[in-house]
């Protein structure tokens, strides 16, 4: 049988809000095509997303009466897409979808880990695109939380997935990169420190992740800013802790621990942190790990004012230079657990 083709036109979609197009007021989400599995039950509309002159026009590539089957994935990859599109009305279904299909990737023995760590840093980071986008919507929020149980049962059940992970990474320093970049690091750290899975831990992920979702308050071009911030706007971008709590605060399965990390991510032991410069013992082992898994990635990171350091050079860099601001047994698990393997 073949796929029923249609055409649907509208204006390019935004990366960030607002998500608008004037397709008869349709919305349009990115679902990219690591996300897709074949011979899952993709029960939503996929479409292709092409560029035309002052936009993107939207072609129906399968409808959801029918599956999304190895072929039809092995053409997209052929064909070099990498995104595939979803409207506003499928993101439930494509959300329960992902879940699905990370749940089966990830308990298969046979799935090798590079493909395992493929599906579950693809997913998570397109989610946290979806979040920071949309941080209001539970749904978004409740599949976000999946990835992270995901992520804690999968560095429990197999810790050199750590190592798969981060060879994953994206380094850009996009918020949701970012984001996940440092709740993937938070994770494997806490367990190399002592922690072990639960719920404990799972909530912690939740913080870990969400971090920066303050962020989302912000205007963009601060957030985005190259270079140096000037002083107001340093008061500004440091109000972000504060943001992410009461975006998160009082939401579905986020409980205190994780909204205590969120807050006080960036405290530093020396006292020199914000937003409550707290100090020495009042700064926890979860605010601990945030804050060194926090400065790796921004070091390391390509950014427009700086060349990215190499793990190397940013881990001796903060057991150099940082050992009065951050949790030297945090800094040397770290180069234990990403140091060069034996
Ligand atoms: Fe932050
Ligand atoms: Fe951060």
């Amino acid at each position: 049988m073949g796929i029923p083709f249609a055409l649907s036109l509208c204006m390019q979609v935004p990366d960030i809000r607002p998500l608008v197009t004037l397709n008869e007021g349709a919305r349009f989400h990115p679902a990219p095509v690591a996300t897709l599995r074949s011979d899952l039950g993709a029960d939503f509309d996929l479409y292709l997303g092409v560029k035309v002159p002052g936009g993107r026009r939207y072609v129906l590539y399968k409808s959801r009466e029918y599956d999304l089957t190895k072929e039809r994935r092995r053409y997209l990859i052929e064909q070099g897409f990498t995104t595939l599109y979803i409207t506003e009305e499928d993101l439930h279904r494509y959300l329960g979808y992902v879940d699905r299909a990370v749940s089966k990737v990830l308990a298969s023995e046979a799935t090798p880990r590079s493909e395992k760590s493929e599906i579950l840093y693809r997913t998570t980071t397109s989610l946290m695109k979806h979040l920071f986008e949309r941080p209001d919507s539970p749904v978004i929020l409740h599949t976000n939380q999946k990835m992270v149980s995901h992520t804690v049962n999968c560095l429990a059940s197999d810790p050199r997935m750590l190592r798969s992970l981060v060879s994953m990474f994206v380094f850009d320093y996009s918020l949701y990169h970012h984001s996940v970049n440092v709740a993937t690091i938070s994770v494997g750290l806490a367990f190399k420190i002592g922690y072990a899975a639960g719920p404990e831990l799972t909530q912690l992920g939740h913080g870990f992740l969400f971090h920066d979702i303050g962020k989302s308050c912000l205007p963009t071009g601060l957030v985005r800013k190259p270079g140096a911030l000037t002083p107001t706007e340093m008061v500004e971008m440091q109000s972000h802790p504060q943001h992410g709590v009461l975006l998160m605060q009082d939401r579905e399965n986020m409980e205190s621990t994780a909204l205590d990390v969120i807050l006080h991510h960036h405290e530093k032991i020396s006292g020199r942190g914000y937003p409550h410069n707290l100090s020495g013992n009042e700064v926890t082992m979860p605010m601990r790990i945030s804050a060194v898994a926090d400065i790796l990635d921004a070091l390391t990171s390509n950014r427009s004012y700086k060349a990215a350091l190499t793990g190397f050079e940013a881990l001796k860099l903060m057991q150099e230079q940082m050992k009065y601001e951050l949790d030297g047994d945090c800094i040397a698990a770290l180069i234990r657990l990403l140091g060069p393997s034996r």
